[in-house]
């Protein structure tokens, strides 16, 4: 391989790395070690200014675009080639870790600075970007900056929607726009050369078979719903439970029966209720409406076509006389990586003697709508127990510094492309 591309991975900093991890992790930092830092909120913002301040500090551009993804460049030699993009998020759940999508943009960031101080050149310029709203938690649906990045949404059919206190997008997104220093704007989507994007793997096989590096062969597609059931307020100690159009027991009914539907004995169907809102909420009114939230992931399209279009029926049936809205928010078709993109993936692991083995992704990333736009690969490192979506998702500094020197690798190389 490229002896200048084994050279730059020589150059990356682990205890940098690491420090700047714990840097960003103290923004949002929660009680039990995680982050709180979600879409669009003032603790998105500070992690954002975070990052730029390290960015100028080196001489990089930095620029944001109107969905506030941010892009750190460094020239190539070439101004008018397309650069080559890596990153990932900020922003995380609300009991999220410090390495869900920060590690993807740290080690971009990482990579970049270590091909600066080396004084290599590219001929493309590289790109490290930070984009809005993958998680979408608190604005629906997730990977937002990317989907808007790539054509698949506009930032004008975004700026409606609101979280569960009714901010919206709109007044939320101009909070951010605002909150890091004048810079130069972008219009979303630009061409890409090429896009990688390092990330923890969320699962339990790379620490399993003592692997460093995944090489990511795809990610599993992942469609998202949300569920509202209105029935009527009655008495709880007047109304007779025949003439009752109780909300709850209709949702419950519904959820018990998309769990019949779910069940897979393969244990591969990904089915999750992660929101579930019942309302009025009072111990003696019955509840008039309850609203539910379903994430359904599995890597075979023809289950998900399967399974997917049972769900709006199987609510419909068990609504017991109240009215169901089944309203699909996202559905995003499994990827699959260009095998000549994982094979140069594989042999930078490889040319830097880091165990590795393909791994399909369970957990969905922007990489999966950089897919349909240009070249696109992950790298995946572990991390403890698989453990993530959680405060106690923890990753180790060698490991992290591993995934980012095969990261500057593949920068280099595919920027002299
Ligand atoms: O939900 C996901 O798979 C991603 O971590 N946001
Ligand atoms: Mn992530
Ligand atoms: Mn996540």
């Amino acid at each position: 391989m490229h002896s200048t591309a084994v050279a730059m991975a020589t150059a990356i900093d682990a205890q940098r790395l690491w420090q700047r991890h714990m840097a960003m992790a103290e923004i949002g930092a929660t009680p039990k070690g995680g982050v709180n830092r979600q879409a669009f909120s003032p603790e998105d913002g500070r992690a954002r200014q975070l990052l730029i301040s390290w960015a100028q500090a080196l001489g990089f551009v930095v620029s944001i675009d109107d969905i506030a993804n941010v892009f750190i460049r460094r020239p190539g030699s070439d101004a008018n080639a397309a650069p080559i993009l890596t990153g990932s998020h900020l922003d995380s759940q609300p009991t999220g870790g410090k390495f869900d999508g920060a590690y993807g943009v740290l080690a971009g960031f990482e990579a970049l600075q270590a091909i600066h101080q080396a004084g290599v050149t590219t001929k493309r310029p590289l790109e490290v970007v930070v984009w809005s709203n993958e998680e979408g938690c608190r604005f629906q649906p997730g990977c937002m900056g990317s989907a808007v990045f790539t054509g698949k949404l506009q930032v004008h059919d975004l700026l409606a929607v609101t979280d569960k206190d009714s901010i919206t997008v709109d007044a939320a997104l101009q909070a951010t726009l605002h909150c890091t220093a004048p810079l130069p704007r972008r219009s979303p989507g630009f061409p890409v050369a090429a896009y990688i994007e390092a990330h923890i793997e969320q699962g339990p096989i790379l620490e399993a078979t003592g692997t460093t590096i995944g090489v990511v062969t795809g990610i599993q597609g992942m469609h998202r719903y949300t569920v509202e059931v209105l029935g009527e307020e009655a008495h709880a100690g007047t109304a007779p439970l025949q003439t009752r159009k109780d909300a709850l027991k209709a949702a419950a009914a519904m959820v018990g029966a998309l769990e019949e539907l779910m069940a897979d004995d393969t244990d591969t169907v990904r089915f999750t209720i992660g929101r579930f809102e019942v309302s009025p909420g009072s111990p003696n009114t019955v509840p008039s409406r309850v609203f539910f939230t379903i994430d359904f992931r599995h890597p075979d399209q023809t289950v998900i076509d399967q399974l997917t279009s049972q769900i709006a029926p199987v609510c419909r049936t068990h609504a017991r006389g109240c009215e169901v809205m089944v309203r699909q928010i996202s559905a995003a078709s499994p990827t699959h990586f260009a095998p000549a993109f994982i094979d140069t993936i594989r042999q930078h692991a490889a040319a830097l003697a880091l165990p590795h083995m393909d791994i399909f992704s369970g957990a969905g990333h922007d990489a999966m709508h950089l897919a349909d736009v240009c070249p696109t690969g992950m790298i995946f490192v572990p991390c403890d127990k698989g453990v993530s979506h959680n405060e106690a998702e923890h990753a180790r500094p060698d490991d992290l510094a591993a995934g980012a020197r095969v990261l500057a690798a593949c920068l280099v190389d595919l920027a002299n492309r």
